[in-house]
């Protein structure tokens, strides 16, 4: 079977390569892939945006399945203009994926439905956004309502910081039309957990839960990221926050998706918080997560394409997902310097053999005649798998250091308060 995977990321390189598995899928092409996933899949040179160019491809090349796995094409509704070709498809439509695409589409719904969250009020206005940020007591959040690349959430420790997150996100378009309404939401503190599910819109099937370290810098200091290295299992995910979570969040979203004319169909991300009062949804995304998916994928024991298709055809209940009970797994993301600003690129990369439950999934390579080259700010998620969380971590650092990469640089602490809650 010949299929597409959109996308061209560390998480579509552990998607590839997870996919390949089976021995149904004879050919993979990656749209636009990049220089690590050339080893696995045939890289076509056609951005992850540009939606008729993909549909026509997947005409002209007969593709029989297509995995979309970035916000943006999901948003625009690839799904929906591949489906209308009779290509069957992995990912929501645009209907559904608006749960990723608009904070407030989310926040309205978990209010309707009484799925816990933040308290929040929702702003077009920008002087009924800084009066109401005068009655609030702070910190507080001030979120863009549309997708911004994962910046557009500013955590502000004051009402003078939130008051200029509003003006910059409503005044200046710091995100363009993302950032025309806002979200000022309560701020919430506790460990994070992102669970990702697999869901045909009826049944829902969570993965193994996973932490992202979202901070450039040890200790949690530095800019946000799109993620500097996850961990899985998460340790604060034990059994009964995980049956809350079923109860409280997973089904009760999936049925308020279905009752609203949306069912959601693929890969649904919960970030949740676990707060004193219980875990709550901090965000949904529509599609798998990076770094998440890298660890994530590496301890799934059934096969991914059969889940996939059993989502598409929306036979899940009847379908079973297993992960690894005795494994953990860690990916440690090697970034260029000086990202998430300024960094440069086209730096030549040597990569270690990857030993087996080693795996080195690319993020921002490509291939300048035999050698790989930097070419984005995330380069190389350094991923390992073991028996326990500590194996995993040291696994992955130790793959990590074999990689001769001049303007590279990672966390050293990446799983390290995982390992503490563990004890
Ligand atoms: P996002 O870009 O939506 O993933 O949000 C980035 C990060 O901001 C999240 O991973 C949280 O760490 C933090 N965050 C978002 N909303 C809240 C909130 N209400 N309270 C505290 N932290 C938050
Ligand atoms: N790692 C978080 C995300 O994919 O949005």
């Amino acid at each position: 079977m010949k299929i597409m995977v959109v996308g061209g990321g560390g998480r579509e390189h552990a998607l590839i390569q997870a996919l390949k598995k089976n021995p149904e899928v004879t050919e993979i092409f990656a749209l636009p892939g990049n220089g690590g996933i050339a080893q696995d899949a045939v890289c076509v040179d056609i951005a992850a945006t540009d939606l008729p160019a993909i549909v026509a491809f997947a005409e002209k090349e007969h593709i029989e399945y297509a995995v979309v796995a970035p916000d943006d094409p999901l948003v625009l509704g690839l799904v929906d203009a591949l489906e209308e070709k009779g290509i069957p498809c992995f990912g929501p439509r645009k209907n559904a994926a608006i749960i990723e695409g608009s904070k407030a589409f989310a926040k309205n719904l978990m209010k309707k439905y009484g799925i816990p969250t933040a308290e929040y009020e929702i702003f077009d206005d920008m002087e009924a956004a800084l009066s109401y940020i005068d009655r609030r007591p702070a910190p507080m959040v001030v979120k863009a309502d549309g997708l911004a690349l994962g910046k557009g959430v500013l955590i502000c420790r004051t009402r003078e910081e939130a008051r200029q997150a509003v003006c910059f996100m409503m005044e200046q378009g710091a995100f363009g039309a993302s950032g025309r309404r806002v979200v000022v939401e309560e701020f919430l503190e506790g460990p994070e957990i992102s669970v990702l599910s697999f869901t045909d819109g009826e049944t829902v099937a969570p993965m193994v839960s996973s932490m992202d370290h979202k901070r450039a810098l040890d200790g949690d200091q530095g800019l946000n990221t799109g993620g500097m290295g996850t961990i899985a299992p998460n340790p604060f995910y034990t059994e009964d926050v995980a049956r809350r979570c079923m109860e409280e969040i997973f089904l009760p979203t999936i049925r308020a998706m279905a009752r609203e004319g949306r069912p959601f169909k693929g890969c649904l991300y919960f970030g949740l918080m676990l707060t004193q009062d219980g875990p709550k949804v901090i965000e949904y995304n529509c599609r798998f997560g990076d770094p998440e998916t890298q660890v994530v994928l590496p301890l799934m024991e059934s096969d991914l394409f059969t889940v996939m298709r059993a989502v598409t055809d929306g036979h899940l209940k009847d379908t079973p997902v297993r992960f690894a009970k005795d494994k953990s797994a860690c990916c440690v993301m090697i970034a260029s310097k000086g990202y998430p600003e300024k960094y440069e690129k086209g730096f030549p990369i040597s990569l270690p053999v990857p030993a087996e439950g080693e795996h080195i999934y690319v993020s921002g390579a490509k291939r300048q005649g035999d050698t790989l080259v930097s070419s984005g700010g995330r380069v190389l998620g350094m991923t390992a798998t073991a028996p326990t969380l500590a194996q995993a971590v040291e696994r992955a650092y130790a793959l990590a250091e074999k990689v001769s990469f001049e303007n590279g640089y990672y966390r050293r602490d990446i799983g390290k308060r995982a390992l503490k809650v563990e004890k």
